[in-house]
This record gives structure tokens, C-alpha cells and sequence, in this order.
């Protein structure tokens, strides 16, 4: 029985499995050196879902994780920096049996990322450390949750100390952002590409770690009623929304220099459009779902002025309210300009020029301090040829298929059906499918699926170096346009909205609104 069937009320007979290989299953016993180990990222999200895999028994029995930061400590303060990032992260799971045996497995290296001579201090204590797995290499995975100019750096002494390919099995693991536009992730790639092999690359989004995502697959082609009407001759748009409601918190340097577009269109929306337009992949295997996706990328069209001031739509948030509770304006948040163009709202029209899409626009829009938070791709089919029930009246509400991401992952189809005792009323109902009260269970959270999958070397979820610069080549356009434009009407829409009232606009004159379930 694998584990989770347990608490599994569907049978596990009803599971279809795909045959992918067995060895897929099964994580080496690894080193992990973690660069930037006691930073933000590492003690609010890694570290803690480290420990949480190993209470959960998927990690193997023999694993060593070396922080590597600048500040100075010893193994033993280090162990009780991560002990307060799981207690207060993963407080429900802390276990202090658990933890003791935990700890053994973790170490601290202290130095600059820049000196040299400290790549040979580690090598070293690798060495002393790792692990031999079977092939007599011992198997390395780097985590570079560093700041992004770090990462070239640090990429360089690993490859001058001979350590990328050389004398270890090894796998970088880098975080967004992949640079800052086309040029700046070209050169990242091509630095990577010198002391790497593509594959051994895994290149984080975390958005595709989520079920919900990865379901989008499974749902298009596992079932064939669907795919026939998947095109441009059964669908009149697509729109995909990704807002929240919380502002930008404790992170306003980054998104000062980042954005709406950097932060959230060139990788997670992107990535979403391409689920949803991509062709049957050859196979499961993760470069054949790649292959699909780039070329997707590819065909999304390049967009000119015109298309941009027409058909994009920027904002920034100002105060308001949310809940009942007052939020502060953008201008406003802590380590943000105040008077500061950043844009925190984007809502745009996109083509896919292929033969399936061709003419079938793609609406995304995504910001911060919405009325709520909310992810869902919305497809919604064309008109029937003609209307029986009533020709005068107002046109009928549209077929949709929604695939809620969050807050609840859910697969809704909206249609219509006769009102009772009505002559030609036509009512729009929802036929629902919800992943929480179907399985019972929760969906690995996403960073604990990104690092099993990168500790097995399923490179699937994680994005190809042809993928990072064709859709940076998608949006370089954007926010250059945007850049040396800058806007007059900032702050432009308020706190608990939803967005500038042009995204309203954008749809309206188009003869369309924004579908939320
Ligand atoms: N935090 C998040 O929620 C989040 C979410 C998504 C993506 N990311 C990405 O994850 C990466 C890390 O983010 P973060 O928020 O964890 O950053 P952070 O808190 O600033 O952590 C950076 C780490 O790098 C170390 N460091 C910085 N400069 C160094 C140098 N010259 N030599 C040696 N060590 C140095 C710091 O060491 P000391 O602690 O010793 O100073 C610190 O541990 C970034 O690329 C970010 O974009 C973060």
C-alpha cells in the first residue's frame, strides 16, 4: 500500500496509475547545500518543509543539509535557528523526538559567497559529510536561496572548485526570478549552462507544484469530451485570474524593482496559458511536456505599441478596505518610493497564433490588495448557432469551464436549463467537482512537491532554459513600454477592489466581462 492510501476513501483500485517508472519513486541518499541557509526563504518555507518530509518518512535514511550564509555560527546555533523556523511555521507538526533525530542531519558553513577559498572549506565537509550512493559518487543537490545577483557568483566557484560535475552527482536548484528580462536571463542561463547540463537544472515555479495545476493535464487528456471542443471553432476566450488580497508585506524592495509583470506574467500566468493551450505531449516524460510548452510560448504574439496601450492595462493600488479592514496604499508600504510607478495590477489581451487558437483571445489579469484571493482559468465556449428559446431576448449566458486553483480547487462547469414553469426562461446552473470533498485529503503543498520531485530528478515542473527566454521575450515588451511611460493617474484603483476601472473596460468593449465563480 503507498502511503496517503490509507486515509484514501476511494478505493485503491479505482487509482489508475501511468507506468512511470519505479526509480521515479525513489529519492539517493543526497547532500544539500543550501546557500542563503538562514535566510528568509530557507527558515519560513525550506527548511521547515525539509522537516516535514523527513516526520513524513519520504526522505532517506541517511541526508545532510549544509546552511551556507554569511552570518557566523556554529552547527548548534544554526540547529536552533531552523528549530524556531519549524516550530513557528510547522508548529502543528513539532515533535522533539522527531526534531533530535532531525538536527543530526544538519550543518553550518559561514563564509561570503564571494571568498574563494571557502569552496574548498566546502568541498571539504562534503566530503566529510556526504553520503556515497550506489555509483560511488555522493549525490549533491545545491538550493541557491540566495539573492539573485548571488546566484552567478556562486555558480563560478563551484565550477572553478571543480564541484558542478566533476567529482559529485549533482543538481542546482534556482529560484525566481531567472533574471530580470531577456538579456539578463540569457546571460544567468548561459553562466548555468557552463558549470551544468541543462538537466541538472531545476528552475523553480512554484505555481506548478500545485494539484490543481498539474491536474489541468490530467484533466484535458485523460478524457476525450473535452479535447474535440478545445479549439478556436468551440471557444470564444479564455481568461485567467490570479489576484490576491494581501499587499505586498514585507517584501517592497523586491517588488519595487520587480512589479506586477516580473513578479507574477512571466512565469506563473505564462505557465498557466500554456496548461491550457498546449498540444498533446508525445508522452509524459518531462521534456515532452516541456517541448509542448515552449512551443506555446513561442506562438503567443509579440506585442507593438499600439496592441500594448490598447490592450494592456496597468494599476496601483491606493488605500482602502478589505474585509472591514483598512489597508494602506502601495506608496505607502514599507521600503516603497512613495512615489513610486511600480505597477501592482495588470489585466491584457494575448494571442496564441497557432491553427487551434488562432483569433481566440487570452485575457489574463493578476494584482495585489483585490477584493480577494483568487485563481481560476475560466473557458468560455461560443453561442449556440442559434437562438431557440427566445430570439429578442438578451443574449444567453455562456458555457463556462472554470478550474479554481485557489482558494478552493474545484472544476465547475457553468450551462443552462429551464427555469421551472417558466415558457423560455433559461437559468445558468454550476455542476461541481471539488478536490477537498472528493479525496478528503490535502494536495502536497507546493514546495514540498518541487523538492521531492528535484531530490528524484524529475525535472517536470521545473522550467527549461528555451521556456525562461521565450517568455521573458513575451513580456520584455510590456514593461518596456511601461518603463518609459510612465503613468499619470497612480494610485489608480483602491485597496478591495477589483483593479482600475479600464480592466472593465478592456472586456466591455470587447463585448465580454470577467467571469469569477
Ligand atoms: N522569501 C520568500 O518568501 C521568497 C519567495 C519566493 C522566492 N524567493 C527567492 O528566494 C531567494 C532568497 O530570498 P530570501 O527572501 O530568503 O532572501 P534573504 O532573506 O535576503 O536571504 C539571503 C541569504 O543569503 C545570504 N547572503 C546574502 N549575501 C551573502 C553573501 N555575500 N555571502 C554569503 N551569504 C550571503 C544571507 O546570509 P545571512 O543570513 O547570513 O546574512 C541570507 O541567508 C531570492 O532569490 C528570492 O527572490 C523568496
Amino acid at each position: 500500500m503507498r502511503r496517503g492510501e490509507k486515509d484514501n476513501p476511494i478505493k485503491s483500485n479505482y487509482l489508475e496509475e501511468c507506468d512511470i517508472p519505479l526509480e521515479k519513486f525513489r529519492i539517493e541518499p543526497f547532500t544539500m547545500v543550501v546557500f542563503g541557509g538562514a535566510g528568509d526563504l530557507s527558515q519560513r518555507k525550506l527548511l521547515p518543509t525539509i522537516y516535514h518530509l523527513f516526520v513524513e518518512g519520504e526522505l532517506p535514511k541517511d541526508f545532510s543539509l549544509i546552511g551556507f550564509g554569511l552570518t557566523e555560527m556554529s552547527d548548534r546555533k544554526y540547529r536552533d535557528l531552523i528549530k524556531e523556523g519549524v516550530k513557528k511555521y510547522r508548529g502543528e507538526e513539532f515533535n522533539d523526538k522527531k526534531w533530535k533525530e532531525f538536527q543530526k542531519h544538519l550543518y553550518y558553513l559561514s563564509s561570503p559567497f564571494e571568498k574563494d577559498n571557502n569552496y574548498k572549506k566546502l568541498r571539504e565537509k562534503i566530503k566529510k559529510i556526504g553520503i556515497p550512493v550506489s555509483k560511488g559518487n555522493i549525490e549533491i543537490i545545491y538550493y541557491m536561496a540566495v539573492p539573485p545577483k548571488a546566484t552567478p557568483i556562486i555558480v563560478e566557484r563551484l565550477k572553478n572548485h571543480g564541484m558542478c560535475k566533476e567529482i559529485f552527482n549533482t543538481k542546482i536548484i534556482v529560484e525566481k526570478p531567472f533574471g530580470w528580462d531577456r538579456k539578463s536571463a540569457v546571460e544567468l542561463n548561459n553562466i548555468l549552462l557552463g558549470a551544468f547540463e541543462e538537466n541538472q537544472i531545476f528552475r523553480i515555479d512554484h505555481y506548478l507544484a500545485k494539484e490543481t495545476v498539474q491536474n489541468i493535464l490530467f484533466f484535458r487528456f485523460s478524457n476525450s469530451i473535452f479535447e474535440p471542443i478545445w479549439n478556436s471553432r468551440n471557444i470564444d476566450n479564455v481568461q485567467i485570474t490570479a489576484v490576491e488580497s494581501i499587499g505586498v508585506g514585507h517584501r517592497g524592495k523586491y517588488y519595487e524593482q520587480a512589479g506586477v509583470v516580473r513578479d507574477m506574467v512571466q512565469n506563473h500566468i505564462l505557465q498557466l496559458v500554456a496548461l491550457v493551450a498546449m498540444e498533446v505531449p508525445v508522452g509524459l516524460e518531462a521534456d515532452y511536456i516541456r517541448d509542448e510548452k515552449a512551443k506555446i510560448f513561442h506562438s503567443i504574439r509579440k506585442m507593438n505599441e499600439g496592441h500594448i496601450n490598447n490592450f494592456t492595462v496597468r494599476g496601483q493600488y491606493g488605500s482602502g478596505s478589505i474585509d472591514g479592514k483598512k489597508a494602506i496604499g502601495y506608496r505607502e508600504e514599507k521600503d516603497v518610493d512613495e512615489n513610486s510607478n511600480t505597477p501592482t495590477f495588470i489585466a491584457a489581451k494575448l494571442f496564441i497564433d497557432n491553427w487551434r487558437w488562432a483569433n481566440v483571445p487570452f485575457y489574463i489579469r493578476t494584482g495585489k490588495r483585490l477584493s480577494k484571493k483568487i485563481t481560476e482559468i475560466c473557458i468560455q465556449f461560443k453561442q449556440p448557432p442559434l437562438r431557440l428559446f427566445g430570439r429578442t431576448c438578451e443574449p444567453l449566458e455562456p458555457n463556462v469551464l472554470i478550474l479554481s486553483i485557489q482558494p478552493k480547487e474545484r472544476i465547475s462547469l457553468k450551462f443552462g436549463v429551464k427555469y421551472p414553469k417558466e415558457y423560455n426562461k433559461i437559468y445558468p446552473v454550476y455542476m461541481d467537482f471539488s478536490y477537498q470533498d472528493e479525496f478528503k485529503m490535502k494536495p502536497h503543498p507546493p514546495y514540498e512537491r518541487l523538492l521531492i520531485d528535484s531530490m528524484k530528478g524529475d525535472l517536470t515542473l521545473f522550467i527549461r532554459q528555451d521556456s525562461i527566454k521565450a517568455m521573458w521575450e513575451i513580456v520584455d515588451p510590456i514593461t518596456g513600454r511601461w518603463e518609459s511611460n510612465p503613468p499619470k493617474d497612480f494610485p489608480n484603483y483602491r485597496a478591495g477592489t477589483w483593479g482600475p476601472e479600464e480592466s472593465s473596460l478592456l472586456m466591455q468593449k470587447e463585448g465580454r466581462k470577467w467571469i469569477t465563480r
